[in-house]
């Protein structure tokens, strides 16, 4: 089992799916939620489900993003974690959490990645008129929204689709690709070369 911690900041719905495939298959289990807003849906649901969470807020480390990030890193590591999901955490982290878990942070994002990156991704799809967007799961970098791609999932935009709707449609789409992609990386499925993430036959299964 792949020792997995979750960062979430909001309503948590992305964690409760990863809670979800964590507890009826794996190959990981959640092992820590991480938030930095205290009294957040995603803490409520850890904490219905028993699952150790902790709190880092961004005021407790002064806003200095090297300090929180070296908090969060430091907490992960006493959990001995071993694999990282951003579900909806809504700080930019440095450098030092891609340091300490080298390919092995991914974060979900609700657009077809390089497009609209950011935190308003479902908006600026509408507002661009773009016909398909999607999810991207993927690995962080130094850069926000910017790491190596490890999977996409199109998602047609409807004429009468407003924000909501579309962010709707789209967390379905993250509800079922993010837990997958935990899945298969904890099974060891994906390789990384540079910018391109390759993604292994499953063992047992001839190409
Ligand atoms: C997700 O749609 C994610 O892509 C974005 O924030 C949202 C979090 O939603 N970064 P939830 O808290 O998992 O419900």
């Amino acid at each position: 089992m792949v020792r997995t911690a979750v960062l979430a900041s909001g309503t948590g719905t992305n964690l409760q799916a990863i809670l979800d495939a964590a507890k009826s298959a794996g190959p990981f289990e959640v092992v820590l939620v991480l938030t930095d807003v205290d009294g957040c849906g995603a803490l409520a649901r850890s904490q219905a489900q028993g699952v150790p969470t902790e709190i880092v807020t961004w005021e407790s480390c002064g806003g200095d993003r090297s300090l929180f990030t070296l908090s969060i890193t430091r907490i992960l590591q006493a959990y001995d974690v071993e694999l990282v999901a951003l579900a909806g955490f809504m700080r930019i982290l440095t450098s030092e959490i891609i340091e300490a878990f080298p390919h092995a942070v991914l974060n979900t994002h609700p657009a077809l990645l390089p497009a609209f990156r950011g935190a308003h991704a479902v908006e600026q799809a509408l507002e661009y008129g773009v016909r398909v967007t999607g999810v991207t799961i993927h690995l962080i970098d130094e850069e926000v929204d910017h790491g190596p791609i490890v999977a996409q999932m199109a998602v047609d935009v409807l004429s009468e689709d407003n924000a909501a709707s579309l962010r709707a449609r789209l967390q379905e789409v993250e509800h079922q690709l993010f837990p997958q992609v935990l899945a298969d990386w904890a099974d060891g499925l994906y390789r990384v070369e540079g910018r391109r993430v390759i993604r292994l036959p499953a063992p047992g299964l001839s190409s």
